[in-house]
């Protein structure tokens, strides 16, 4: 299996390696969860403490990267993940999670919806 980032294509077990890898080496504050189904990895989710030193919003957790393998979308796995943030955020005494997705990929924008999320940010972006 070939990692990609690609949506819908298997989570790639080298992926979550890599990533794991990678906040391993990060002296920043946070958290890899995995969805399995059966032994198989079918989702991650992987989420950070921003740091915000003039403390202008409320402390928050950002997610950086979600995914559900396309054959198990739909099941609850998103939502479990999500769950997993929001103890994650709780437990360092943080009331905010964020995510942030492209505005054409109207399916996450949905499924976040659903999953309590609401409309905080609007970010823009030009030809440079
Ligand atoms: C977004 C994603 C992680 C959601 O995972 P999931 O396992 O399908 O989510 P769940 O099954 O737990 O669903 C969570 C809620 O979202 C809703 N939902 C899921 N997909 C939806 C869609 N396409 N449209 C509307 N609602 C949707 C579900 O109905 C559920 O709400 P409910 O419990 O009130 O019924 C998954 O669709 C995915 O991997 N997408 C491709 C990668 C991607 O775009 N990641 C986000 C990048 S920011």
């Amino acid at each position: 299996m070939r990692p990609s980032r690609s949506p819908g294509n298997v989570v790639a077990a080298e992926q979550v390696d890599r990533t794991e890898a990678s906040l391993a080496r990060r002296p920043r504050d946070g958290a890899l969860f995995v969805a399995e189904r059966q032994g198989q990895l079918v989702g991650f989710v992987t989420c950070f403490v921003a740091e915000d030193h003039f403390e202008l919003v409320r402390p928050e957790v950002q997610i950086r990267d979600m995914v559900v393998t396309r054959a198990v979308r739909g099941q609850g796995a998103g939502r479990r993940l999500i769950e997993a943030v929001r103890a994650f955020a709780r437990a360092r005494g943080i009331g905010r999670v964020t995510v942030t997705a492209l505005a054409a990929n109207e399916s996450a924008v949905a499924a976040y919806h659903a999953l309590g999320f609401r409309l905080a940010f609007v970010a823009l972006e030009s030809e440079a």
